[in-house]
């Protein structure tokens, strides 16, 4: 297992190159956007993420990482394409597919294949067996294949890529202990083998999980307003049971993960998934209560104007996939709300975009969307200066409320009754 080829090089192919390239193995990224291989080969990136610049410079001056738009030979093919939902809500598999079939004519008896992209539970055995099986070679007895899903949190992908307990399913034993040989020269974590349809479910459980608690916490969040208490007090509380974990209300679910992949269960399981699709529905509905609540703020003003402090769909990363501060800019902007956002870490957005003193001039509601550390740091007298209307809306519940009341702000918090 000397030459690895990494498909796919995002948010997690070019970490996982560049950590397979720095551990010694001669690697080669492929990318179908040549921006993004002569971005690579010059030691450049193209996505914000800590630390990866560090490490792709480190990967390409060594000699160990070359970036092309097609895949070669190599011992391994690490799949790491995108699996995002069609607009009807099913998994769009079209990315995974087109890779298997490239590497169709590379493949040589031995070759090992890991899927990294999340997918519905029987994708490696239903789509890219019979894919891989157009080379002439038989999966299990020629060549090995691997599903080994990603669970890294955008913002700590270098440590967690690393440091996370990984999970292996194999077509059989011998694939996926194969697998566990490659991973094991870099990941700290344990590193549990099963099959490919447990590991392919393993995933997307771990993201409905993480939605469905998400959506009980919106949907209390909401009662919360109704009752007149806090959420955040009666979740802090809730969670010193010692078998209680309440998640976090906010004004909508998005990124890449959790916002999509409970959908792939749906998709396949349709008349079995009640409790996965109300959930997300739950969290879909978040943004529109978001924007009826701002627009009840700006009610009486003429040409009202709102600045929306963040874009990204959480702190201190420049993920937009999906973020829900989008779905609430637009709806605003529907209603006829003049909308400026600021977001420190992303650099060209789909909506009207200023620095952040120009964002809050003569602004009558500030907006906070995404839970940015940098917002801390927001000053309440220096944007009560700016404003036109001192009104702050807080959908993350991070700012000290009682100074921007102090600052003679009227504050509004989601799941603040
Ligand atoms: N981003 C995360 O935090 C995260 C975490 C866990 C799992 N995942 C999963 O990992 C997979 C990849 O996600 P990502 O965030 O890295 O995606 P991404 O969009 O950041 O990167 C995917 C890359 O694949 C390239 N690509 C698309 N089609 C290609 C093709 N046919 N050949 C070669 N390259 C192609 C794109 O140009 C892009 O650079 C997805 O299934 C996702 O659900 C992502």
């Amino acid at each position: 297992m000397k030459r690895i080829c990494v498909i796919g090089l995002g948010y997690i192919g070019l970490p996982t190159a560049s950590v397979l390239a720095t551990s010694g193995f001669d690697v080669l990224g492929v990318d179908i956007d040549p921006e993004v291989v002569a971005t690579v080969n010059e030691g450049g990136i193209h996505i914000e993420e800590p630390g990866l610049a560090t490490v792709v410079r480190a990967a390409i001056q060594s000699g160990k990482l070359h970036a092309a738009t097609t895949p070669a030979p190599c011992d391994v093919y690490i799949l790491a394409v995108p699996t995002p939902l069609t607009p009807d809500k099913k998994a769009d598999m079209s990315y995974v597919q087109a890779t298997a079939e490239v590497i169709v004519p590379c493949l040589k008896p031995g070759s090992l294949v890991i899927l990294e992209s999340t997918s519905p539970p029987g994708t490696c055995r239903e789509l890219l067996v019979p894919i891989l099986e157009r080379s002439g070679l038989k999966v299990g007895a020629d060549i090995y294949l691997a599903h080994c899903p990603e669970r890294v949190l955008p913002g700590r992908i270098l440590r967690e890529l690393i440091s996370n307990d990984r999970v292996v399913g194999g077509f059989d034993s011998a694939s996926a202990e194969k697998a566990r040989d490659l991973y094991a020269t870099f990941v700290e974590g344990d590193i549990l083998l099963t099959d490919l349809t447990t590991a392919e479910l393993v995933k997307v459980l771990e993201n409905t999980y993480r939605d469905v608690n998400i959506a009980l916490a919106n949907e209390t969040a909401l009662l919360c307003e109704e009752l007149g208490v806090s959420f955040k007090e009666a979740a802090t509380l809730a969670n010193r049971h010692p078998r209680v974990n309440v998640h976090t209300a906010g004004p909508g679910v998005g990124g890449h993960c959790i916002s999509v992949d409970p959908w792939f269960l749906v998709d396949r399981f349709p008349e079995q998934t009640d409790l996965i699709r109300l959930a997300r529905n739950r969290n879909d509905q978040m943004p529109e209560h978001v924007v009826a609540t701002t627009l009840h703020l700006l009610e009486g003003i003429a040409q009202p104007k709102v600045a929306a402090l963040g874009l990204a769909f959480k702190g201190n990363i420049d993920d937009m996939r999906e973020s829900p501060a989008l779905a609430i800019i637009r709806l605003l902007m529907e209603a006829g709300v003049g909308v400026l956002a600021h977001d420190p870490f992303v650099k060209e957005a789909p909506v009207p975009q200023a620095e952040l003193e120009e964002c809050l001039a003569a602004a009558d509601c500030l907006l906070l969307l995404t839970d940015h550390d940098t917002y801390h740091e927001l000053e309440a007298s220096v944007a009560a200066g700016l404003m036109r209307h001192t009104t702050l809306y807080d959908t993350r519940n991070m700012l000290d409320h009682q100074a921007w009341r102090d600052a003679g702000f009227s504050v509004s918090v989601l799941g603040v009754g």
